[in-house]
């Protein structure tokens, strides 16, 4: 059984689907939520399945230990990262190579990048008239939005849509493949 661990900074609905994903069944279990922003939804949604949570300032995360000492007092295997808006700092990258994932609500490398988050990115894509939006769920190098790709969905872009309405349409799809794209990259670690 390995174990996750989730970092977030809001509403924490595609965290609460891989909770419950990996409580149906033996590869993996969430045992970690990671967070820095203590009135996220996200802490809530932690609480009600009894999932242990602990908030970092971003002062904490960039420049101590204090992320990676629980990464190993809570014996983490791989990181997933669901709507976390800070970057991980070289060091946790550097440890957990090819064993952090990301997801993120557009065809990157489109709309990706600094400030690209959320339903800002769904009003980019409707602003550019595309015809197509979507998901991409990749590997964490370090730079914002460019690790390895290692899964894309697409949805279309309906006249008349707002980044609400695109934004639920995108979370459909997040949350149908996010939790088994997981399963499927754990299963591969040795
Ligand atoms: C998700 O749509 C996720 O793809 C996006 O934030 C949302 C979080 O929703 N992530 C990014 O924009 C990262 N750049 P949630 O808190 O309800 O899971």
């Amino acid at each position: 059984m390995r174990n996750i661990a989730i970092f977030a900074s809001g509403t924490g609905t595609n965290a609460e689907r891989i909770i419950s994903y990996f409580q149906a069944g033996n590869t993996a279990r969430v045992r970690l939520i990671l967070c820095n922003k203590s009135t996220a939804g996200v802490v809530e949604r932690a609480k009600k399945y009894g999932i242990e949570c602990q908030i970092f300032s971003p002062a904490e995360l960039k420049e101590t230990s204090l992320v990676l000492d629980w990464l190993e007092e809570y014996e983490i295997d791989y990181i997933v990262l669901a709507g976390f808006l800070l970057l991980l700092p070289s060091v946790i990258i550097d440890r957990y190579g090819d064993r952090i994932v990301n997801i993120h609500p557009s065809l990157l490398p489109k709309f990706g990048g600094k400030g690209m988050y959320g339903e800002r990115v769904h009003a980019a894509v409707i602003e550019a008239g595309e015809s197509r939006s979507g998901i991409t769920i990749h590997h964490v190098n370090g730079q914002l939005d460019e690790g390895a790709v290692i899964f894309q969905a697409e949805v279309p872009v309906l006249p008349g849509d707002t980044p609400e309405t695109l934004a639920a349409r995108i979370h459909e799809l997040e949350y149908t493949h996010y939790p088994r794209i997981i399963e499927q990259e754990i299963l591969k670690i040795q």
